[in-house]
């Protein structure tokens, strides 16, 4: 695994050629990786794992915006195994799906058969290890503007992108994997956040309710 500094540094390759360009709305994917990244690099290190390793799989998770935003997972991939960085490509088509499970996704999942076999034959052959879930995991709470609650992003990405058949159970897979990250924490995940705001700490049960509700009655986007 490369080091974090040049996960990053490849990250901005030919994307952030000055300071500003980082607050650039076109951009605004490239902050999420950071933060992206900063959450995993502090959940690793409070489980007494490699924190550099998941620090530079958040960096990289979705470098395949740099190419395309909707076919980002599978561009990235070819795009780190291009640059001979196969190990580090695998976190472009695992950060979406919750223990490596093409039906755990939020937006529904890949929207071809075409992708859909893409993926998923890379999926069923990779087992999940707890560094993709320590960047899924991340990916759920991290905005561009910073850390928030999964309920919350879960709420908004559902309100915008829409509910799918399986948007159900993947908050409850969401929910399953932050409870199994919190017993290996012996804490609450989000006390390692204390930059999270207060109001979406206090809606948590609120937000939870209304997605409950919302994913309860599924009706597919297209
Ligand atoms: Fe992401």
């Amino acid at each position: 695994m490369i080091k974090a500094s040049q996960a990053y540094e490849l990250l901005i390759e030919d994307v952030i050629y000055k300071k500003e360009d980082m607050f650039k709305p076109e951009n605004k994917w490239v902050l999420h990786c950071v933060f992206t990244a900063i959450a995993s690099q502090r959940i690793a290190q409070k489980l007494g794992l490699d924190s550099n390793r998941a620090m530079a799989m958040g960096y990289l998770h979705d470098i395949g915006r740099k190419i395309s935003h909707p076919n980002h997972a599978i561009e990235g991939y070819k795009y780190l195994l291009n640059e001979g960085l196969k190990e580090e490509a695998s976190i472009c088509l695992t950060h979406s799906f919750i223990d490596n499970d093409i039906t755990m996704t939020a937006g529904g999942g890949p929207e071809t058969q075409e992708k859909y076999e893409y993926i998923n034959n890379f999926l069923v052959n990779t087992p999940c290890t707890i560094y993709d879930n320590i960047v899924q995991m991340s990916d759920l709470f991290c905005l561009e503007t910073g850390f928030t609650t999964m309920e919350n992003r879960l709420l908004d990405i559902s309100k915008r992108k829409g509910i799918y058949p399986n948007s159900l159970d993947h908050f409850k897979k969401a929910m399953s994997l932050k409870e199994r990250l919190d017993t290996m924490l012996g804490c609450d995940l989000y006390d390692l956040f204390p930059e999270i705001k207060k109001e979406d700490k206090e809606r948590i049960n609120e937000d939870r309710n209304e997605l409950m509700t919302l994913l309860s009655n599924p009706q597919k986007k297209l």
